[in-house]
């Protein structure tokens, strides 16, 4: 069987764990060229029997025969790769988000629509085992009608802020996985978006003109609610809880735990701590991923997460971030006009 030819832009801190999933994971593809404008990122080339590293995304959407990329380079890049990569007719997985100005989004999807490519965002958590079981539960009718989703998200510590000045502030950098993550539990479309912030982490993160912590109430279309409750640091390592509530009953997906260890003593009950951070917790989800996105190239099917995903979660962040300023309920109406 002839192979997918697949080539991998940014070996950051999510492009070394796609290469790896994608040189290791999947005998019908094969990872022919990787670039990165760092000299030192040919090291994780190497790594992964990736021959060809390159410099320059125009020189590597030039490999001969090759039929996808997947873009994993800094945020401001992705417009301008996936501009390119579908004019020169190859399939796309592209980090999320997007961009972070809704316009230029708009722009983008239509160049994909015109060039017939496909486009998948990389929206992993949907893919976690266990979100994805809430999914089917849902689906189920197991918990009845929803009325009300719960995320906690919440990050063990806070990056750089030389990164949040870059990042388009905590809803579109973070909180955007929360975002895409209600809407695909929900299955429907969000109407208003309400959100509180503040800075009680570090007052340099407010300096930057961003925040840390967050509220946000989400209301469907047919007035399901989410709640979303976010912050940059929890002392006790990476928080990421989903719980549906319904007319039937309520499903719950608590912390993954490195082990299920316990101890008990006169004193208490203790344990380990959660999964460090996402490329911990959300390993599986990083292969399923490219799991899905293959299998749609091969079948020909509808992305699992296409581009009005990604773009209807800027949305919602656009809307949360004009509500904290405003500080009022916003429709999404509002923003995507
Ligand atoms: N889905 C997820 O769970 C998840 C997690 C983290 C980051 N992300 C997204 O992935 C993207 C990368 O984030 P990261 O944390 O890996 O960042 P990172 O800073 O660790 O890595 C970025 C890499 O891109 C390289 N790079 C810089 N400019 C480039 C360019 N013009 N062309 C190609 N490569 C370039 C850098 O040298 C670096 O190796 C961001 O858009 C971020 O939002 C997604």
């Amino acid at each position: 069987m002839k192979k997918i030819k697949v080539a991998v832009a940014g070996l950051g801190r999510i492009g070394k764990i796609l290469l790896k999933n994608l040189s290791r994971n999947f005998p019908e593809i094969k990872v022919v060229a990787a670039m990165d404008i760092f000299d030192e990122s040919k090291e994780i080339s190497d790594e992964f029997g990736v021959s060809v590293f390159m410099k320059d995304f125009d020189e590597l959407l030039a490999v001969p025969e090759l039929d996808a990329v997947v873009i994993c380079s800094p945020t401001d890049t992705h417009a301008d790769y996936v501009v390119k990569a579908a004019k020169a007719g190859k399939q796309i997985f592209c980090e999320k988000p997007l961009d972070l100005s809704l316009e230029r989004v708009k722009e983008v999807l239509q160049i994909v629509e015109e060039s017939g490519v496909k486009l998948m965002l990389g929206f992993n958590r949907r893919f976690d085992p266990e979100f994805k079981k809430i999914k089917q539960l849902v689906l189920n009718d197991a918990v009845g009608d929803p009325q009300i989703i719960k995320i906690t998200s919440r990050d063990p510590g806070p990056p750089p802020v030389s990164y949040i000045k870059v990042s388009g502030g905590m809803f579109l950098d973070m909180t955007i996985h929360d975002f895409d993550m209600a809407r695909y539990i929900a299955g429907k479309q969000v109407k208003e978006v309400f959100a509180k912030g503040a800075v009680m982490v570090d007052p340099e993160i407010g300096k930057a003109g961003d925040i840390d912590t967050a509220v946000i109430t989400l209301t469907f279309e047919d007035d399901t609610m989410a709640v979303i409750d976010n912050c940059r640091k929890a002392v006790y390592g990476y928080d990421q809880r989903l719980e549906v509530f319904g007319s039937k009953g309520m499903a719950q997906a608590e912390n993954n735990f490195p082990n299920n260890h316990k101890l008990y003593t006169e004193s208490g009950i203790s344990g380990d701590l959660p999964l460090h951070f996402f490329l911990e917790r959300y390993d599986a989800s990083y292969n399923q991923e490219i799991r899905e996105f293959i299998d749609a190239l091969v079948s020909g099917s509808e992305m699992p997460v296409n581009g009005e995903d990604g773009l209807l979660s800027i949305a919602i962040g656009l809307a949360a971030k004009k509500s904290v300023e405003e500080g009022r309920p916003v429709q999404i109406d509002e923003i995507l006009i």
